[in-house]
């Protein structure tokens, strides 16, 4: 393995004092060194997904006295919880290969020196970028430590369509309880009704007064408030809440990027209503990880709950859908996607790397493979078969692997198509190009709207034309290989 990598990395340029810009950002490029140090229990991890989070900005400002987290530093990397998979590893726990989620850099190859909360990751069946980490962790958190909720309370949430407030909701109806939540377009609304279960929603942006509108959905008040905003709306609330109510105080989005927060007027009610109001940080919580995940993990798979994701694809964007936060941009949960680069892939793994093949399949397909796009043979498809799913097809394009050899390998698991009624059926080409036009016009849409990318590597010259050819059995080719022989 190569001792250095290139590497790209998203780095703060200057503290922010204000709304923050894309401008106060950077992808730069760098280099990565794979090994650990000699004797650590460090970790060299490639991350696949990193989060955006709202509390990332009061990390972009310098504080005189010391933040409840660590300020970011002018030109390093931003950090956040992500989703990587372990490159190289001194620690005795996680080994290469291993999916983590956890604290991680923005940028492709990260050396983490402290694990103490990475999780390796039990349930890889979810889709990966679920485990960005927090939010499901801070709505269970916050809802059934901090709020303590009972069926047939009336709950309130804000930023309801976000990461935290969307599980919020959900929680809040498995336990019986009648929820209403704010969010600032129609579209979000309509999502909390129709998508979570909401039992009412609105737009927060297009309420005068926002005392009004709570009455309208609680007209005997609110039990609950998780409080994702602070602000204005924090203030309607105190004075809408019931005797005894409790306030899971969660953050307070609508400050973040004041100099100076605005004051909240009607804390007197928390005297006269008995309401309790109580601060609460996901990273108190950490203890109780897998206890939560095993449960969301039932629920999810039971369909109880649903999430939705706002996924940005590469570093490149990733500033811009931080700072997406603050307008509302995203729907769901945002995060940016550093695998799914060119042509979109869910996954991908590097063949060479793997020592078992099964095994591998096993990892990405953990129910098993519907169709596979056999473009090799020999060791591959053996292990493919045994990971094919019942009347699986499997359309039969080339086996390169066996093209220079004396003799084939033995394909030796070919029992699995009878067993799983699998349909494996060789195609040439030349067979299908009546359909030429057909597949050219919709190819060319495709193409035009950016819904398909195609990757070529040419050579320059026929002189390199038989270097390229063999380039084809090495590996050396990156997508579609062609010789110019001539450019006009
Ligand atoms: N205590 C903890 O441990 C902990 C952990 C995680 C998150 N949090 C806090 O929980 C809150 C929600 O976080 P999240 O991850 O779920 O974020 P998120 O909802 O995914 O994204 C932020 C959303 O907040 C809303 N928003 C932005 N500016 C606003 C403003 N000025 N007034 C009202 N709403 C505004 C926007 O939605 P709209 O379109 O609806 O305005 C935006 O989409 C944040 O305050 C965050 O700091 C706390």
């Amino acid at each position: 393995m190569a001792e250095e990598v290139p590497n790209h990395g998203v780095i703060l340029k200057r503290y922010v004092t204000r709304f923050p810009s894309e401008d106060d950002m950077e992808v730069v490029a760098c280099t990565a060194r794979l090994a650990v140090p000699a004797g650590s229990a460090a970790v060299v991890v490639k991350n696949l997904y990193v989060s955006c989070d709202p509390y990332m900005r009061t990390c972009m400002t310098k504080h005189e006295e010391p933040n409840y987290l660590p300020d970011f530093v002018p030109g390093e990397v931003l950090m956040s919880n992500g989703v990587s998979r372990v490159v190289t590893s001194g620690h005795p726990d996680f080994k290469a290969g291993d999916l983590l989620w956890g604290p991680t850099g923005w940028e492709e190859y990260t050396l983490i020196t402290n694990t103490d909360i990475h999780f390796k990751i039990n349930h890889p069946e979810m889709p990966l970028s679920y485990y960005t980490g927090m939010p499901g962790l801070t709505a269970y958190a916050g809802f059934f430590d901090v709020a303590r909720p009972k069926k047939g309370e009336c709950v309130f949430v804000s930023a309801a369509s976000g990461a935290v407030g969307q599980i919020v909701g959900q929680l809040a109806k498995l336990t019986g309880c009648y929820v209403v939540g704010s969010a600032g377009s129609d579209e979000k609304v309509s999502l909390l009704k129709t998508k979570f279960g909401f039992d009412g929603a609105f737009n927060y942006k297009k309420e005068h007064d926002l005392n009004a509108a709570l009455k309208r959905f609680f007209p005997d008040g609110i039990d609950i408030y998780f409080d994702n905003v602070g602000g204005a709306m924090l203030d309607a609330v105190l004075i809408n809440m019931r005797m005894h109510g409790r306030i899971a105080a969660c953050g307070h989005i609508s400050q973040y990027n004041l100099e100076v927060p605005e004051g909240v007027h009607n804390l007197f009610s928390l005297v006269t209503k008995r309401v309790r109001m109580e601060g609460f940080m996901v990273l108190d919580y950490h203890s109780k990880y897998r206890m939560f995940e095993e449960e969301i993990v039932g629920y999810l798979k039971e369909g109880k709950i649903c999430y939705v994701e706002d996924v940005v694809d590469g570093l490149e964007k990733a500033p811009a859908a931080l700072i997406g936060l603050f307008t509302g941009r995203n729907v769901g949960k945002q995060l940016v996607n550093l695998l799914k680069t060119k042509f979109g892939f869910y996954e991908a793994f590097n063949y060479k790397k793997e020592k078992d093949l099964n095994a591998t399949l096993k990892r990405y397909f953990p129910e098993g493979i519907d169709i596979y796009f056999e473009n090799v043979g020999g060791a591959m498809l053996d292990a493919v078969l045994l990971n094919m799913r019942l009347r699986g097809r499997i359309p039969v394009c080339g086996m390169i692997s066996q093209y220079n050899k004396e003799q084939t390998e033995g394909t030796r698991n070919l029992f699995c198509l009878i067993a799983k009624r699998l349909r494996m059926e060789g195609f040439i080409v030349m067979d299908h190009f009546g359909e030429y036009r057909q597949f050219e016009e919709e190819m060319v849409r495709y193409l035009k709207e950016g819904k398909i990318n195609y990757v070529e590597d040419v050579a320059d010259g026929l002189e390199k034309a038989p270097a390229a050819l063999i380039a084809l059995f090495t590996g050396a080719n990156v997508g579609k290989k062609v010789v110019a022989v001539s450019r006009e």
